[in-house]
């Protein structure tokens, strides 16, 4: 499980996730930093990785928290605009929850360069 993965010695608050794409999974957990501000989130990373293995075509997104209460395990701000830029058609499952997200459930009116209407 990519939670226990995580690099928490500051939240003690690990967080795993996979992302499922066209030619496989992608997994990422949160990796922090003495400078907090730089820490980075495990949806994130997870999605670093299905970018960087060439894999854009993101199916679904599923976040595990080892340490923390089940409704506190849902992305951050910063990765809902991740997840709406890189995975706007995947469905996301968040902690033991069944219920099935999308994108626009999470951040409706995201941030774009582009024009809306
Ligand atoms: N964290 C995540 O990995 N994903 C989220 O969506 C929320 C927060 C991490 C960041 C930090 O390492 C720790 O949880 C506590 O905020």
């Amino acid at each position: 499980m990519a939670a226990q993965q995580a690099y928490a010695p500051y939240s003690h608050f690990r967080v795993g996730a996979a992302v499922l794409g066209k030619d496989g999974i992608y997994t990422g957990a949160n990796v922090e930093n003495a400078s907090l501000g730089l820490s980075l989130c495990a949806e994130r990373s997870a999605l670093a990785a299905a970018v960087v293995n060439g894999d854009r075509s993101i199916r679904g997104i599923a976040v595990a928290c080892i340490d923390a209460h089940e409704t506190s395990c849902t992305p951050c701000g910063a990765c809902r605009q991740w997840i709406q830029e890189l995975a706007p058609k995947a469905e996301i499952l968040i902690g033991q929850r069944e219920q099935v997200l999308t994108a626009g459930d999470l951040l409706p009116r995201p941030f774009s360069l582009k024009p809306t209407g």
